[in-house]
């Protein structure tokens, strides 16, 4: 663990002194902020609090998640809790998972140069170049599983110069997936099918009167893989 030691961070062009153990949002805090926007889960997951940052002398841009990124001396920080992308409206049971599909609901898809600046700003390193490419040939099952841990953020729409909305097809594509396109598990329709006609009616009621105590002890003592 880094030795605590007080470094300059600026926060909307202001400039403060803060822990370098503190994180940009424990940073943000520390210096005063009152969080209501741009925070969520705290865990980065939710997306919500998508930060753009230069260090001094270095003219790349960075961009991180606040709860996740540690904050370093003369960091630059500007909070983008959202940004504005073109959004389809549809009805999902009235669409067919098709490239036909993508392309009307979403033309743009059209217009992506490949130029790889929507990979370099995902703060979750997913390859939304590789899943726009595979937008472009209709390959939905691709687009599905290559933005599944997207967290729809919007750093990619911020930077991308064909003024695409990677987030919005890709959730697209995740749900024709899902609904049309994704193997349905027989052994799940059946395990449905039992619990609404009542098979285990008794276990449940069994369970509910169970003590705490005696559930964690049987959760953890429970056959993981029975053979
Ligand atoms: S607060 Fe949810 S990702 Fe940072």
């Amino acid at each position: 663990m880094a030795e605590l030691e007080m470094i300059p961070i600026y926060i909307m062009g202001k400039r403060y002194i803060v822990p370098n153990t503190l994180t940009i949002m424990g940073a943000l805090e520390y210096a005063g902020y009152k969080l209501i926007r741009g925070v969520g889960c705290r865990a980065a997951f939710c997306g919500a609090c998508s930060t753009v940052y230069r260090l001094e002398g270095d003219p790349k841009l960075y961009i991180g998640l606040a709860c996740g990124t540690l904050v370093q001396p003369g960091m630059y920080l500007t909070q983008i809790p959202f940004y504005p992308a073109e959004r389809a409206q549809y009805r999902l049971h009235e669409l067919e998972p098709t490239f036909a599909t993508l392309v009307r609901l979403y033309p743009q898809v059209l217009k992506c140069l490949g130029c790889g600046t929507c990979t370099k700003s995902c703060p979750q390193d997913l390859k939304v170049k590789d899943y726009m490419a595979a937008a472009m040939r209709g390959d939905i099952a691709r687009v599905a599983d290559l933005s599944f841990d997207c967290i729809m953020c919007g750093m990619c729409v911020s930077r991308c110069p064909a003024e695409e909305a990677q987030p919005n097809i890709a959730i697209l594509c995740r749900r024709l997936y899902g609904k049309y396109l994704a193997p349905r598990a027989q052994h799940l329709a059946q395990r449905v099918a039992e619990i609404e006609a009542g098979r285990y009616d008794e276990e449940l009621a069994k369970i509910k009167a169970t003590p705490e105590a005696e559930l964690r002890h049987m959760y953890n003592t429970r056959d993981i893989e029975p053979e």
